[in-house]
């Protein structure tokens, strides 16, 4: 990589490639979550994702190239976290906790990312894509920040009310 739009073209592909997957992983979550709330946002998020992908293609287009994702190990490891905590946690409760917490872990990825984004497209003159992904960022804050009303509003007291595991 030669330049700064190069990266920045790359981390693009990235996150592309990153939402795609939790397009895929969310309605999973959500569908094994348990707490009412956990499972509107977990959905509501989805819906959001698909205007973020479509966000994502847009800022392609601004800087004149193909919309293609780049596999992103990050988000398939934080992916393969959250499918672990529902196949080994049987308990609905701590399910739902370990939900919210890997639900979280893939926000602030992509809070991580979008704010990097941002920043460069700022740099790099690109003012239709610094609003697109500004607009994103702020989604992406905002499912944060409801996970963790969801997650204090009940979610972890009721898993911590579990019996605790014998020494
Ligand atoms: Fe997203
Ligand atoms: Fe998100």
């Amino acid at each position: 990589m030669q330049s700064m739009d190069e990266l920045f073209h790359a981390l693009l592909q990235d996150v592309y490639y990153a939402e795609k997957q939790l397009l895929k992983a969310l309605p999973k979550l959500a569908k094994k979550s348990t707490n009412q709330k956990l499972k509107e946002a977990l959905t509501k998020h989805r819906e959001e994702t698909e205007e973020q992908v479509e966000r994502l293609e847009k800022v392609f287009e601004a800087i004149g190239k193909r919309p293609r994702g780049k596999t992103c190990d990050a988000i398939l490891g934080i992916i393969a976290e959250g499918q672990e905590v529902m196949n080994e946690v049987d308990d609905e409760a701590l399910r739902d906790a370990g939900i919210v917490s890997s639900a979280q872990a893939a926000e602030h990825y992509e809070i991580a990312r979008y704010g990097t984004l941002c920043a460069w497209a700022k740099l790099l003159g690109q003012d239709e894509a610094v609003e697109l992904l500004s607009e994103t960022l702020a989604e992406e804050k905002h499912a944060d920040e409801l996970l963790t009303n969801i997650a204090e509003a009940g979610v972890n007291e009721s898993a911590a009310e579990r019996p605790q595991a014998a020494e």
